[in-house]
């Protein structure tokens, strides 16, 4: 069966962990890099959830590479983008508390950004060339009515999903949307539309959640499934890649 293109994972890391958990300890999959970086980490809830989405990540990955990327360190470019030496096959991962958003593509370019709803501290100012921006990243495409910090969020995960997709990082992104910078709102919209490599689609996840991804043009949007939270139904998925590769 030939891949759609991308998929898009929800993942409950909470209701998942006994089911990832479980996948890990019969057949470990996290690279020795993954878990020194996990190992570092302080604050306890955050090591387990990272841990927890990496290895739903490398599930997901498993099923179009196959068994042969685990353990496997990413390659991590400049920028920071992690990267797997499997042919065509790209991904994004987006985690917020026990949250995760992971896309898997044989499409090209694909990035994926998840926040919670919530207060924002960041003056109207400031937010305005930003949600400009978003609009053009999704073609046009309005933002969410309503309650003006889930307006600023919805376009923030926008800019996030295309700089995650290009590799670029927000940074110089937002950089060239800066206030002071107005004269140069025209250049940071024409740098957006330019690497218009890729195009912003918002996601429905889960209530309380803003996500977004970005796709490659003219690609259709894959729903966004559920990661399976039982482990069986997780080693059928696993295992369902074996026919498919
Ligand atoms: C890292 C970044 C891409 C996403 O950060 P975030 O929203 O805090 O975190 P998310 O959960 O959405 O995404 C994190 C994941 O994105 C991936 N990632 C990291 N850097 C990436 C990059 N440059 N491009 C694409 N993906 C990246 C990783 O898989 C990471 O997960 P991991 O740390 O568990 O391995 C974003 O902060 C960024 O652009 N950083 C670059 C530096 C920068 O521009 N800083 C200025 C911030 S104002």
């Amino acid at each position: 069966m030939a891949m759609a293109h991308a998929e898009l994972w929800f993942v409950d890391l909470e209701k998942a962990s006994g089911a990832l958990d479980a996948l890990e300890a019969a057949k470990p999959r996290l690279s020795d890099v993954d878990n020194a970086r996990f190992a570092a980490m302080t604050d306890g809830a955050a090591r387990r959830n990272r841990r927890l989405a990496h290895i739903a990540l490398r599930v997901l990955l498993e099923r179009r590479c196959g068994p042969s990327i685990r353990g496997v360190p990413f390659a991590v470019g400049a920028s920071g983008k992690p990267a797997l030496a499997c042919t065509n096959v790209t991904f994004s991962l987006a985690h917020t508390a026990a949250s995760a958003l992971i896309a898997i593509s044989d499409a090209g370019l694909v990035g994926v950004d998840l926040e919670h709803a919530r207060k924002v501290k960041i003056p109207s100012a400031r937010r305005a060339p930003i949600e400009r921006a978003a609009i053009a990243l999704a073609a046009g495409v309005p933002l969410a009515e309503g309650d003006p910090d889930t307006r600023f969020l919805s376009a923030w995960v926008r800019i996030e999903a295309v700089a995650k997709a290009t590799g670029s990082g927000v940074g110089p992104f937002l950089e060239r949307l800066r206030p002071r910078r107005a004269s140069k709102e025209e250049e940071g919209l024409a740098g957006a539309k330019g690497s218009s490599t890729v195009v912003a689609h918002d996601l429905t996840v889960a209530p309380g959640l803003l996500g977004a991804v970005a796709l490659v043009p003219g690609q259709s949007l894959p729903p966004v499934r559920h990661l399976p939270e039982k482990a069986a139904a997780l080693a059928a998925l696993v295992s369902e890649g074996e026919g498919e590769r």
